[in-house]
Formats: structure tokens, sequence, C-alpha cells
């Protein structure tokens, strides 16, 4: 006989009421054993999908899901750690020069991360561009790697709360991704089973994101946030923008070539400034008192990637894959670029062979868009406004109709974009 009826708690929570800390601890251990079917936790995610969660609940919830698994302890570092985690956008390749930024100014950077899934990219994936590296680290390669070169971008173990990982599957099928109760606490199980002394969480507000309006996002972070500091994690989190891409490449290989000029030194101005808003915070949570910029002005970040990659196989001086196929889309008309649509961009790099549609599937490294104008540019009818890269030239046509749409030009027109960083939520 078990504790509590997977139906009864169904109903209750469809009803609109809370779940008590008791059903919430028998659930998440019974459906990560297999003795809640998937049809019941796809109700019951559904249920509060409509319904909710109190931060009693949430916080009961997250727990709950963290004990499911493993928890790493990085507490034998001998310097302090910080993570960031963004809720994904088009051309976020920001964690790339992040990391070995803020390891060059102090701090242990333990960023465990994902694969793509859909529109948005993932780092994994970009990474796994430049020949020879790999994602998979075991949790003793991962701690020395963080005492030998500060920072480490590796997958994250099926150790670590399995429990969301069967979850966000089952969600991904059924509909039920979009409830802020469920993302909270999928995100921060992770990172706080993750054991980093503070967190800083970019959450994309957009038509290419994940919450499309500033209130949601809101919400959101401040629910992480929340979260977070219970476990007694700093976390802080930045509300940035995501309704145009970041930077001028969506895809892999050209996603990782982007990163390392901004290591260099040059690089788009969004990417840098948002490496270096969010490196600030990294580092000012951890009580360290250096200004980044200072850090990527002398070469130190660039040296630590080097490192970094050298030390999961890679080579950092290796040419990285190009696509074999290349077709250029013109801009119609003079004037001002004024709208160019995150979605669709990441929906195009998508179709080219950039992302995936199921997990199983591989994705083409060399694939993607490079945006030849932003935002505020003047364009001139018939310049390239973007170059489509693949190795499958059947899917250009596809690409181009994802785009459709996707950008405007006015002919006297200015851009007020709002701001990259929208807010600050601690
Ligand atoms: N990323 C996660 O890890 N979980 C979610 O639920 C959504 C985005």
């Amino acid at each position: 006989m078990s504790a509590f009826d997977a139906v009864e708690l169904i109903r209750r929570k469809r009803s609109g009421a809370e779940l008590t800390s008791d059903q919430i601890d028998w659930l998440i251990p019974a459906y990560t054993r297999g003795e809640v079917a998937d049809e019941q936790m796809s109700a019951m995610a559904m249920a509060i999908f409509f319904r909710g969660m109190a931060d009693s609940e949430l916080s009961t919830w997250t727990t709950a899901m963290i004990n499911t698994g493993e928890r790493l302890d990085f507490s034998g570092l001998s310097r302090p750690t910080a993570d960031k985690h963004s809720t994904g956008g088009v051309g976020d390749k920001i964690t790339l020069p992040l990391a070995p930024l803020v390891a060059a100014c102090g701090v242990a950077v333990p960023q465990l991360s994902g694969r793509g899934l859909g529109h948005t990219g993932g780092t994994l994936d970009k990474l796994e561009s430049i020949p020879g590296w790999r994602a998979s680290l075991t949790n003793d390669e991962m701690m020395r790697q963080l005492a030998d070169v500060g920072a480490v971008i590796c997958a994250a173990g099926s150790g670590l709360a399995p429990a969301d990982k069967k979850l966000y599957a089952l969600r991904d099928v059924t509909g039920t991704v979009e409830a802020i109760p469920l993302i909270a606490s999928s995100i921060m199980s992770k990172k706080i089973a993750e054991g980093t002394d503070s967190l800083v969480l970019d959450v994309k507000v957009g038509v290419g994101a994940f919450m499309q309006t500033l209130d949601q996002a809101r919400e959101l972070a401040s629910r992480m946030v929340a979260l977070g500091k219970a476990a007694g994690v700093t976390t802080v989190a930045l509300l940035t923008d995501m309704d145009t891409p970041l930077g001028r490449a969506a895809g892999n290989a050209v996603e990782v070539a982007e990163s390392v000029e901004v290591l260099a030194g040059g690089g788009p101005t969004d990417v840098v400034d948002l490496t270096l808003a969010l490196a600030r915070e990294m580092v000012q949570s951890a009580g360290v008192d250096i200004d980044p910029a200072d850090k990527l002005a002398d070469g130190s970040a660039m040296d630590v990637w080097r490192r970094m990659i050298r030390a999961q196989g890679g080579d950092p001086e290796a040419a990285l894959p190009q696509a074999r196929h290349q077709e250029v889309v013109l801009a119609d008309q003079s004037g001002v670029l004024t709208r160019l649509d995150a979605m669709a961009v990441g929906l195009a790099a998508w179709r080219l062979g950039a992302g995936r549609a199921r997990k199983e599937d591989p994705v083409q490294t060399g694939a993607g868009v490079m945006m030849h104008a932003k935002p505020g540019d003047a364009v001139t009818a018939g310049q390239p406004l973007f170059t489509l890269l693949t190795d499958t030239p059947e899917t250009f046509d596809r690409a181009k109709q994802a785009l459709e749409g996707g950008w405007t030009i006015e002919a006297s027109g200015s851009f007020e974009g709002r701001p990259l960083v929208i807010e600050r939520i601690s």
C-alpha cells in the first residue's frame, strides 16, 4: 500500500488546492522510481500548468527533485564558485566567452550545460564543433579541471536531479513545458544540486524566448531567485532582451567563431556587453573585486579558453567545420532595419540543420545563419541581409520560409530598441 493515491493528488491540484509537503515528498520519488505512471504525472503537470503552485509547494517540490539524485560538492576548491544559467535564446553563445572570463578573474565556473532542442541552440552542440572536444566528464575530471583551469563546460551527469530528466521529457511531449513553477523547479533543482556558491540567471524575454512578456519573465526570475536563496545559493537574475538574436551568428561552429572573436577583444557589441554584464554579476556574487573587462582586454580570458578546450580533448587552434553550401538573402528595400525577429532566425538555423527536432537527432556543426545587419543598421536594397549555411541544400527553401516576415526595413525609420539588460532581480 502506498502512502498516497496519485489520482487523489491530481484531483486535489486540479481543484486548485495546495499539495502538502508529505504528498509532494511521496509523489516525486514515486514517479522517479516508476511507481506513479507517466500519464498520471502528465495530468499533474497539466493541473499545475493551470493552477500554479504556492511558494511553499514550489520549494518542497524543488527539494524533492534534488533529493532524487546526487549533490556535487566544490567546497574543496580554493576559489569560490559561480555559475550562470540562461533560459535560452537565439544566438546565445554567452557561456562560451563568459566561463573562461570569470575563471580568469579567480572564480571557478562549473558550467553544466545542455543540448539544444527546438529553435534555441545548446552550448554543448556548439562546443562539439571544435575538433576533439568532449562534453562528458566524470565528477573527478570535472573537479580536477576546476582546480587546474578554473572553468569547465560539460554535460550534466545522469546523477543530478534524475526526477527532472524524466519530468522534462514528459513535459516536452505533453504541452506543459511553459508552466512557470515547473520551469523554475526544473532549472533550480539542477543548479542547486550542482553545488555552486552563487548563481546568475539570464532570463530571456521576447519573441525568441520561453517568456514572451516582461511580467512572465519577472515572475519566473523572482521565483528562481527565491528558490536559490532559500537553498543558500547567492542568486541574482538579469532579465535580458530576446526579441532580436544575440550577435551576428546563429548556429554551432559559427557561434564558436564569434565567441573566440569576443575573447580576442572584438566581436559584436551586444555579445560583449552581455558577457561583461553577467561576468560582473558572477564576480561580484563571488566576492571578488576585479573588473572582468580588464581580463578580456589583457588576453587572460583567451588563455583560460585555450586551456579549457585542451583539457577536454579539443584543439583550440584547429579550423572549425564549414557548411558545404550557402545561399544569401538580400535586402528587399533600402532604409533602416528596425526589426529582426529572433524566432524567425532561430527557426531558419534549426531548419538548416543547426538544431534538432528530437533529442536523439544529430546536429550539423557548420549549419546556421549569419546576419549581416542588426536593428538600427542602414541597409541598401540588394545588399546581403543573411547568409544561410548548411550541408543539406534541400533545406534552403524551408529556412527562407521561416525568415519570411522576420524583418522590417523602414525607408526613413529610426530604431529605439529596449536595453539589452532590462531589469535586475535579487
Ligand atoms: N530549461 C530547463 O532546464 N527546464 C525547463 O523546464 C525549461 C528550460
